[in-house]
C-alpha cells in the first residue's frame, strides 16, 4: 500500500482525534491500520472505552450504529454507509411485534446483528460471543431470540430448559457452510481441530470440535496445542489468525465463505471518510436511549467464549 496513503490516514486521525475499529472480517490492508481489530463484542466495548472524538468503524451498518448508540459523545463515521447486514434486515419493528404479541411476557433477546430500532424493542442484546450466558441469564423459560435461527438454534441446544422463540432470520455467507464441505476438509487435514461459528447451520455446527464467535476462535487457538485448525466462518478472520499465530497452519472450510459487505471498506475510502467526515452514523435520542439499555445490559454479562 502507498505509504503516502497511509501517513495521510495517520495525520488525519490525529488532527481528528479519530480511532480506527475494525471487525475481525474486514480486508487485510484495513485490519493493518486499525486502532482495534476485533468481535461485535469486542468492538462494542472498544468503541464505550476508547478515549477519542471520532470513530471510524470498519465494519457493517449495525456495528457502527451500535458504537453510536453507546457512545453518545463520540462521532461515528463509516467509510462506506453501503456496507449492511442482510441477516440485519431480515426482520422488522412489525414482525417483531407480531411475535411479541403471539408470546406476551416472553422476553426478548436481539442478537446485535439487528438495527437500533429493533435493540429498542427488545430487553437484552446478545452477540455470539455471549448468547448462551445472555439466554441463561433470564429468569424466564419462554424466550424470543431474533433474528438468527441457527444462532438461537446453537443457544437452544446449549440450554435444553428453556424454549426459544426463534425467527426465520440466517446468515447468507455462513449459511453456504454445508456437512460436505467440513467432511472434505476433514480428510484434507485429519490433524486439523474444526471451529465454526454458531451462525453456521446445526449440521456443521454438530461436526465442529468447538462453536465460537470469531473473537473466541482467535482465544482458542492462541491456547491450543494444536497445529492446524479447520476454519468455518467467513473467511476474512484467517488473516487474524495467521498473523497472530505465524507457526499454525489455518484452512477455510469453504473459499466461498466471504461477506461481500465486510469486504467494501478500502483504505482509500477510510481517508476519504477522515477528509470530509462522512458517512456520519446517527441515531434518534429517544430510540438510541432504549436501545442502550439492552446493548449495557448484555455488556455488563460479558463473554461467555
Ligand atoms: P462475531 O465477530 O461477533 O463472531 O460476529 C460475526 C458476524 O457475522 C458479524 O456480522
Ligand atoms: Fe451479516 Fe453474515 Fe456478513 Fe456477518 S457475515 S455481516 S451476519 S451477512
Amino acid at each position: 500500500m502507498a505509504g503516502s496513503l497511509i501517513e495521510k490516514i495517520q495525520e488525519l486521525k490525529k488532527e481528528r482525534r479519530a480511532v480506527i475499529l475494525a471487525h475481525n472480517y474486514q480486508r487485510p490492508e484495513v485490519q493493518d491500520i486499525a486502532d482495534y481489530v476485533g468481535d461485535s463484542l469486542g468492538l462494542s466495548v472498544a468503541a464505550a472505552q476508547m478515549k477519542a472524538k471520532v470513530i471510524v468503524f470498519c465494519g457493517v451498518h449495525f456495528m457502527a450504529e451500535t458504537a453510536a448508540v453507546i457512545s453518545p459523545d463520540k462521532t461515528v463515521i463509516m467509510p462506506d454507509v453501503n456496507a449492511g447486514c442482510p441477516m440485519a434486515d431480515m426482520i422488522n419493528v412489525e414482525k417483531l411485534k407480531k411475535i411479541k404479541s403471539e408470546h406476551p411476557g416472553a422476553p426478548v433477546v436481539c442478537y446485535v446483528n439487528t438495527t437500533a430500532e429493533i435493540k429498542a424493542e427488545s430487553d437484552i442484546c446478545c452477540t455470539s460471543a455471549n448468547a448462551v450466558a445472555v439466554v441463561r441469564s433470564l429468569p424466564d423459560k419462554e424466550v424470543i431470540f431474533i433474528p438468527d435461527k441457527f444462532l438461537g438454534l446453537y443457544t437452544q441446544s446449549q440450554l435444553p430448559d428453556k424454549k426459544l422463540i426463534l425467527h426465520e432470520g440466517y446468515c447468507p455467507t455462513h449459511a453456504f457452510i454445508f456437512p460436505e464441505h467440513i467432511k472434505q476438509a476433514r480428510q484434507a487435514h485429519p490433524d486439523a481441530l474444526v471451529l465454526v461459528h454458531p451462525e453456521c447451520r446445526p449440521e456443521v455446527t454438530a461436526l465442529a470440535d468447538a462453536v465460537l464467535s470469531t473473537g473466541g476462535m482467535l482465544k482458542f487457538v492462541k491456547r491450543s496445542e494444536a497445529a492446524e485448525f479447520i476454519i468455518g466462518t467467513e473467511a476474512g478472520i484467517i488473516y487474524s489468525l495467521q498473523k497472530q499465530n505465524p507457526e499454525k497452519s489455518f484452512y477455510p472450510v469453504s473459499e466461498k465463505a466471504v461477506c461481500p459487505n465486510m469486504k467494501i471498506t478500502t483504505p482509500e475510502k477510510i481517508l476519504w471518510s477522515l477528509e470530509d467526515m462522512k458517512t456520519k452514523v446517527e441515531v434518534p435520542a429517544e430510540i438510541a436511549g432504549k436501545a442502550r439499555r439492552a446493548i449495557e445490559r448484555m455488556l455488563a454479562i460479558g463473554r461467555q467464549d
